[in-house]
């Protein structure tokens, strides 16, 4: 691992010209990864499923950045229709950078979404692969098209399920998620490949904001049952020794997007304990996230549950 002076935002190149789409925008890490890369002069389309919040973020990032550039669309990467919807109404503009970062966190029931997929799975992982193969073209057409994908310290304990992917025989709202994170790894890893060789000229990253205080924490637990009062005093207690802020979260994010120098393929993390907190670096890939078959086979079974092709 690399351990290079101190990569603060004011690293980060002009982004004017550039084009932008975050999904989840309107929240922690993807409103301040929006906050910014409108900072630096990129054009930023948010990409929320709820249209309101998504305008009161719009509002936040102005109030801060008056010049900013941002448009909102609705978008539910847990409906495959709507991520149609959202490609259809593209208009064909050049996308010079999609961050696929909506998701929602260890939900304590099984739910599914109305294509029957589990939910974890469909939001932080299908939606955004159908997403991205659908607006491959786009990425295509525009000089250093860049796609990243958000993962998480929980693709080191993540396993891809190939025999029951939907949680069906047994669900874990943890399993569930370090699956749904591993294959966002996997996904930008086996994409840079696929890259390569098609010569889609599209660059993919992944990156993961250690532990960042954001409404993750919250949401998907909330979804299904209470959290027990004992362990929201524990989350209380020990959070704000072992996490950061969303805006340092999101510095991950932001480099992954914005160096010229990180390399295609690359994943990047908090560089302190743990991975935990710090300022972004090249992160710990997993080993069984660099299996290549695994890859090859995760990508050509979403492809066949969501009825897209790449390319
Ligand atoms: N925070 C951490 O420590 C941490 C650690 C590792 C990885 N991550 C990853 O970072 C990403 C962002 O999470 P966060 O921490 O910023 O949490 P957050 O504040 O809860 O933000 C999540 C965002 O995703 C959106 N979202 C959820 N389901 C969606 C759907 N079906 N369609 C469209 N948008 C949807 C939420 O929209 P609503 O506001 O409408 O719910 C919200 O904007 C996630 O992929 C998460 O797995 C976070």
């Amino acid at each position: 691992m690399s351990r290079s002076a101190t990569w603060t935002p004011a690293a980060i190149p002009s982004q004017a010209g550039r084009l932008a789409v975050v999904t989840g925008a309107n929240s922690g890490l993807g409103f301040h990864t929006t906050l910014g890369l409108a900072r630096a002069g990129a054009e930023v389309v948010l990409a929320v499923r709820d249209v309101n919040k998504g305008l009161a973020a719009a509002d936040a990032v102005r109030r801060e950045i008056p010049r900013a550039r941002l448009s909102v669309e609705r978008l539910d990467v847990a409906a495959l229709d709507s991520v149609r919807a959202f490609a259809e109404r593209w208009g064909g503009r050049s996308l010079h950078l999609l961050v696929a970062n909506a998701g929602v966190m260890a939900v304590p029931v099984r739910q599914t979404t109305p294509d029957g997929f589990e939910l974890q799975f469909a939001t932080n992982f299908l939606g955004h692969f159908v997403l991205g193969a659908l607006m491959l073209p786009y990425l295509r057409a525009a000089s250093a098209g860049r796609l990243v994908t958000l993962s998480s310290l929980a693709h080191l304990s993540g396993r891809i399920a190939f025999g029951d992917l939907q949680a069906e025989r047994g669900y874990q709202p943890w399993k569930a998620y370090g699956q749904s994170k591993l294959a966002m790894l996997m996904w930008a890893l086996e994409l840079e490949r696929r890259s390569a060789r098609e010569g889609w000229g599209v660059t993919a990253l992944s990156a993961h904001p250690g532990y960042a205080r954001t409404e993750l924490m919250t949401t998907g637990p909330n979804l299904g049952k209470p959290v027990p009062a004992l362990a929201r005093r524990a989350v209380r207690w020990v959070e704000p020794l072992i996490s950061q802020s969303a805006g340092d979260g999101a510095l991950p994010v932001l480099r992954a997007a914005t160096d010229p120098t990180a390399q295609a393929g690359s994943y990047w993390g908090p560089a302190g304990f743990m991975e935990l907190t710090g300022p972004p670096e090249p992160a710990r890939i997993a080993a069984h996230a660099r299996d290549e078959a695994a890859a090859r086979r995760l990508w050509d079974e979403s492809e066949r549950l969501a009825g897209v092709r790449w390319g």
